[in-house]
């Protein structure tokens, strides 16, 4: 998932990207920016945006300097302002830095292995050729296929009852939510939205944590209520948190990956053939999706000590948004970088971060992503985009479109 909680500054969102167009496409200003302004200070966010590929890296690989814990910051207090707690997703390894972060992780970290995914493959399969063989000749690819199932797949092994899945849509569209500032209203409600939705989370795990403590089952959560971290259980928060983490971070993000890449697909029909007739010729294509639009753009940061970087003094406490987005169309990283080269390796994209908070979802995404878009070249001969103007979707880090309607050819036809 990405790094953000919509109730942090990360998602003050750059005034350059707010309309409809510059956010479908904000490669362009990207761009400019790598050029002009690399490392800047943003005065209307307060915030220091990061554009270009070395820099990103050396943010993400810096924890010492680049804290994950939000609570550092000068504006920390603020975000845990007003009603009481920060939300207990705040407790999690993705806003925890070493050696915290990595006692967190070290709970859940085996059943995330490439190893581990793959015994999930069968199931994995079998619950994406149920959404394929429904599918209409006309479809939309995100509801009906790049969001149910993945939700599917992390809350069976999550062990939360699917039937929720549109009420986890809700909670996770509420979560990446961009916070609207234009008022003083819109704010407060956005707040309001966002405290809602938290409590939703907590009540909806707190219970279902209950009842596994009550009758364990082979499921993961079941499996982090028993964990032992240096001889102690994780509490109450913790273990919301754990729930809300994944169930958000597994969702969300590999909807996007799936939707992304048929948009970058459909833009050379010819490449459905080829992966037909080699399947590593899709696992490329889809490292190249990632890279060429990213399904997380950003990710935050907030300095715990003064530093340098590209030529300018950070302040320790400063709020630091690095752009994956815009890391992955650096032309000092890529060749043809504004290109999408269907078999580019090697691919160094940052799409999964980098270093200590690298994706834990990563094999389990690439799984994902490869089986649905597999099974939908064995149902459709060819996919073609049916014209609508896209949304871009309304947050300020994920990285894709509302809808994406296709129309599919079956061979024959
Ligand atoms: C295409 C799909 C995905 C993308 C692009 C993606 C992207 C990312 C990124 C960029 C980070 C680093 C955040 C940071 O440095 O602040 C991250 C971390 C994380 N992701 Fe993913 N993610 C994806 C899928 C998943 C899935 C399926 C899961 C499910 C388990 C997941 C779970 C996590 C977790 C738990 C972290 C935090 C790791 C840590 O802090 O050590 N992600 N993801």
């Amino acid at each position: 998932m990405s790094a953000a909680d919509p109730s942090r500054p990360a998602v003050s969102f750059p005034d350059a990207l707010s309309s409809r167009e510059r956010w479908l496409e904000p490669f362009g200003w990207y761009r400019e920016m790598r050029a002009d302004s690399p490392v800047r200070y943003d005065t209307d966010r307060e915030l220091w945006d990061v554009f270009r590929y070395d820099d990103v890296k050396h943010v993400l690989d810096t924890d010492a300097v680049f804290s994950a814990d939000p609570s550092t910051a000068e504006f920390g207090d603020e975000v845990a302002d007003g009603e009481g707690e920060p939300p207990p997703v705040f407790d999690t390894m993705l806003f925890a830095d070493p050696p915290e972060h990595d006692r967190l992780r070290g709970v859940v970290s085996d059943f995330f292995t490439p190893r581990a995914i793959s015994n999930q493959a069968d199931r994995i399969r079998e619950l994406t050729e149920g959404y394929v063989d429904d599918l209409d000749a006309e479809f939309d690819l995100v509801s009906e296929l790049a969001y149910p199932m993945p939700v599917d797949v992390i809350a069976e092994l999550l062990g939360v009852p699917t039937d929720d899945r549109a009420q986890f849509k809700r909670w996770s569209d509420t979560v990446i939510e961009r916070p609207d500032a234009t008022t003083e209203a819109a704010m407060e409600a956005f707040q309001q939205r966002q405290q809602e939705t938290q409590r939703e989370m907590s009540e909806y795990f707190s219970q279902l944590i209950d009842a596994r403590r009550a009758e364990p089952r082979d499921d993961l959560i079941t499996a982090i209520i028993e964990a032992e971290v240096d001889g102690q259980r994780l509490t109450e928060r913790e273990l919301i948190g754990f729930c809300t983490l994944l169930l958000v971070a597994g969702n969300i993000t590999t909807t996007n990956l799936i939707t992304n890449a048929m948009r970058c697909f459909t833009s050379q029909p010819e490449l459905l053939d080829e992966f037909r007739a080699d399947e590593t010729k899709l696992s490329t294509a889809i490292e190249e999706a990632l890279r060429y639009r990213s399904p997380v753009q950003a990710v935050f940061r907030v300095t715990a000590e003064s530093t340098t970087l590209g030529g300018r003094e950070i302040p320790a406490g400063e709020g630091v948004v690095a752009w994956l987005g815009s890391a992955n169309r650096d032309e000092r990283a890529f060749d043809r970088a504004d290109e999408f080269v269907v078999d580019r390796q090697p691919n160094q994209h940052l799409s999964f971060g980098y270093g200590t908070h690298y994706c834990l979802g990563a094999p389990l995404a690439r799984l994902e992503a490869k089986l649905a878009l597999r099974s939908l070249l064995d149902r459709f001969e060819t996919v073609e985009p049916v014209d609508t103007d896209l949304q871009p979707i309304r947050s300020s880090f994920i990285y894709g479109v509302e809808e994406y309607p296709l129309r599919g050819h079956q061979p024959g036809e």
